[in-house]
């Protein structure tokens, strides 16, 4: 078990470099195994979530070599076997081996998936784009059998534009036979991130990043190379940093048009933020205004960020209100932001948050990955010091978290409970 101590009040400058995307990172790496050779994966981000899915990939029997954030996966070895749950349970991510091995094996068993607690989260769509493709599913206590004689392309809507569904639908798909579309597909970027290394495999993957996906199925996919797209919501997470404690803090290495709906969001708080080709550069201003924020698919505001964003919220002057649509369940932290003096009160969807109000240094915990990351905004304005517990959430998918915010000044440790 370990803690995360933040002592509040220091200014942040310098640079922040974001590493690779956790969201495309984790389907990227069961993709690579579709091929029948070797992929390398470069800007790997450097998160526990990471080596889960080594564990994963090297109990299947591929081999994995690991240099920083280049990853080597060699998929010859693999053989096909029931997933144990201790493995699958660790992250929510597992799920894409069901869509990679029932493509490349026409069969797949493995236990419902781990991940942040922030929802039901069902995998129905999932499991109806596999049936859609041909396959049988049939669900033994925690564990599902998804098995075909052959799978077969055909069109697949999607109730819902759900992330994991379209990514494990496209990794079904491509080795499918005949032509498959995804219709109300997930436009996130990190979707066109998997596609892209799907096709520089030889698949024939078309409309990634819009509601409707084509993929053409191949009969086999080759060795490749790829490499995972600057991580958003990293991204975004300091750049909320720089709000609140920033003195030209730039945060370096992303996309600016990903984290567009945060940043045209601050310049409306009043945020001092200049946007360059690949960076931003953020300040902390004194009078900022409230805001309504709700959260959407991409392009709307992520939820990913709709918990650190109530940081910045509890600094600003009026009643801002986040609307959350996404997951049932993602106002964990609004316990512990009240308890460190934040003023949030929720009804269902929507949270409304009064402010300014002062931070003061509590015990908190995190109960979530982006919870957590809002707790560490916090403890960095926050009057004294902050103690977040159960930070094992935040290791799960924020790279050196420590180390990168120490580099620009923050007062930061991980310490053993
Ligand atoms: N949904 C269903 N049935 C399904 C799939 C989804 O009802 O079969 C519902 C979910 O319950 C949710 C909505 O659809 O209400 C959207 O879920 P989606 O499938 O898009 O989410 P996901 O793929 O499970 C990914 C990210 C999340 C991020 C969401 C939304 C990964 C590993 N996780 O989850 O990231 O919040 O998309 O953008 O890619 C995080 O990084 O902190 C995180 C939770």
């Amino acid at each position: 078990m370990k803690k995360i101590i933040v002592e509040g009040g220091h200014t942040l400058s310098g640079t922040i470099n974001i590493g690779g995307a956790k969201n495309s990172a984790v389907a990227l790496i069961p993709a690579a195994i579709l091929c029948s050779g070797t992929a390398t994966i470069f800007n790997v981000p450097q998160i526990s979530d990471r080596t889960s899915l080594i564990e994963i990939l090297e109990y299947l029997g591929a081999k994995v070599n690991l240099s920083e954030d280049t990853m080597t996966i060699d998929s010859t070895g693999i053989e096909n076997k029931e997933i144990p749950e201790e493995i699958s349970k660790k992250l929510r991510a597992s799920y894409y081996f069901m869509g990679a091995l029932l493509s490349k094996y026409k069969k797949v068993e493995m236990y419902f998936p781990g991940g942040c607690k922030i929802g039901e989260r069902p995998i129905n769509l999932h499991l109806k784009g596999f049936e859609r493709l041909g396959a049988k599913v049939s669900v033994d206590g925690n564990k599902y059998i998804v098995e075909a004689d052959e799978l077969k392309g055909t069109n697949i809507y999607l109730d819902i534009a759900s992330v994991g569904a379209t990514i494990n639908i496209m990794l079904a798909g491509t080795l499918a036979n005949g032509t498959t579309i995804i219709e109300n597909a997930a436009k996130e970027p990190e979707i066109v991130n998997v596609a892209t290394f799907l096709n520089t495999m030889g698949a024939k993957i078309t409309g990634a990043g819009t509601s409707e996906i084509k993929i053409e199925g191949v009969k086999k996919l080759k060795s490749s190379f790829h490499e995972v797209i600057p991580d958003r919501i990293e991204a975004g997470t300091y750049i909320i940093a720089g709000a609140l404690m920033g003195d030209k803090l730039k945060i370096n290495n992303i996309i600016p048009d990903h984290v567009e709906s945060l940043t045209s969001k601050l310049s409306e708080i009043g945020v001092p933020i200049e946007i360059g080709s690949d960076y931003v550069i953020v300040s902390k201003c004194d009078k900022l205004k409230s805001a309504n924020i709700k959260t959407l698919v991409y392009p709307g505001f992520p939820t990913d960020l709709q918990q650190p964003l109530t940081t910045l919220l509890t600094q600003c002057k009026g009643t801002s209100s986040v609307e959350e649509t996404v997951w049932e369940n993602r106002f964990m932290n609004v316990e512990y932001l009240n308890k460190m003096g934040a003023n949030i009160t929720v009804n269902d969807k929507v949270a409304l948050i009064k402010g300014p109000t002062p931070l003061i240094g509590k015990k908190v915990v995190a109960t979530d990955l982006r919870a957590g990351a809002c707790l560490i905004l916090a403890g960095l304005i926050a009057k004294g010091t902050t103690t977040i517990e159960n930070v094992e959430h935040i290791l799960r998918g924020y790279e050196k978290i420590i180390d990168k915010l120490s580099n620009v000044g923050a007062k930061i440790s991980l310490e053993e409970i």
